[in-house]
């Protein structure tokens, strides 16, 4: 082990990154490359929480992996694996179940948003996809998980299940700290700006994957809805759009909110504030689409950085496993 703290995070395979997950999520997890033991995994045991088509998700998982290196996550300075290819998270996952109440379940606001769309129909695996995300975390001692501000209160139920654990059967899991970037940690639906940008989105104008095009980049973003009034203000209550947009362009051009307000202030309308927003957004998409396309065809090179990941990331979660299963009670021969 190099004696680094440890950063684990990971993302479903459902689809295209989007720029939600690139400014909110992976560009803070390259920031952490050098200074840390990177762990980074896709999440296809979530993934399946909702109806999915097998095929598809096969080939998302793939793409995912080819999109997590285009943004930038060098396999040569960290760890990619996938979850269902490593034994241990759903084993952890029974166990820590069993010290978790189902009250807390039942109220995250994940859990209760999608029962209220679903109804009754629900899978019980996404009551118990906290639990999962827990266990992933514990099970490889992260210190830090850099996440969104959506997966907060996921986090928070991580830390509980920890201490309980710790406290129950004396201490064995590190209590992971999220690590929340500033600039692009909600990163609203440009057709919607009342919701985060989400891979789920219906209309497919309100999200900008990481391989669009220049082309349709600028069409979503003239296409972006505003507010009214021609002022750029950031004002994310009474100017949710302008301020969505705000916060996007901060993130990629690398300024803060504020500079950003200051640049635009003095223009009248929308129009020449969507143009450069556009131009920036294109600026920082347009290298990783590229590097997508070259990698996204090469089977073999995707299939040893896979294979590299789950050794790495077997050997870890047997060491905890062992642990707990100890700890619990269970006989290990
Ligand atoms: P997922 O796949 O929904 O999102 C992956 C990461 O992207 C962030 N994100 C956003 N950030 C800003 N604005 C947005 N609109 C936006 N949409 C997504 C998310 O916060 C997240 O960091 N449950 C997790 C995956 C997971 C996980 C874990 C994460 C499973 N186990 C253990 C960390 C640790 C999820 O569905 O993320």
């Amino acid at each position: 082990m190099s004696g680094k703290k440890i950063v684990l995070t990971g993302m479903q395979p459902t689809g295209k990154l989007h720029l939600g997950n690139l400014l909110g999520a992976i560009n803070n997890w390259r920031r952490m490359l050098d200074g840390y033991d990177c762990l980074f995994f896709l999440a296809d045991q979530h993934a399946i929480t909702m109806p999915h088509i097998p095929a598809e998700l096969r080939k998302n998982t793939a793409d995912c992996v080819a999109q997590y290196i285009a943004c930038g996550l060098d396999p040569a300075r960290c760890k990619i694996f996938l979850q269902s290819q490593v034994i241990g998270h759903t084993e952890l996952m029974w166990i820590l179940s069993c010290l978790t109440p189902i009250g807390q379940l039942e109220r995250m606001t994940q859990f209760k948003d999608k029962s209220k769309k679903i109804g009754e129909s629900l899978c019980s695996g996404l009551l118990f996809y906290p639990v999962l995300m827990a266990a992933d975390i514990l099970l490889y001692g992260a210190d830090f998980v850099p996440v969104g501000e959506d997966q907060k209160q996921h986090l928070e139920v991580t830390r509980d299940i920890a201490q309980k654990f710790n406290n129950t059967y004396s201490e064995t899991f590190t209590v992971p700290e999220p690590h929340i970037g500033q600039a692009g940690a909600r990163v609203m639906s440009l057709q919607n700006p009342l919701a985060k940008m989400s891979k789920s989105e219906k209309n497919q104008n309100g999200l900008i994957g990481v391989a669009d095009s220049d082309d349709l980049i600028r069409k979503k973003i003239a296409a972006a809805v505003t507010d009214s009034g021609g002022t750029i203000e950031f004002d994310e209550v009474n100017k949710p759009g302008i301020s969505n947009l705000l916060n996007i362009y901060a993130a990629v051009a690398e300024v803060s909110v504020g500079e950003a307000v200051e640049q635009f202030s003095s223009l009248g309308n929308y129009a020449p504030f969507k143009r450069i927003v556009a131009d920036a957004i294109v600026a920082k998409i347009a290298p990783i689409r590229e590097k997508y396309g070259e990698i996204a065809g090469d089977r073999e090179y995707l299939l040893s950085v896979f294979r590299a990941g789950r050794e790495d990331a077997q050997r870890r979660a047997n060491k905890m496993m062992a642990k707990v299963y100890r700890k619990v009670g269970f006989v290990i021969e």
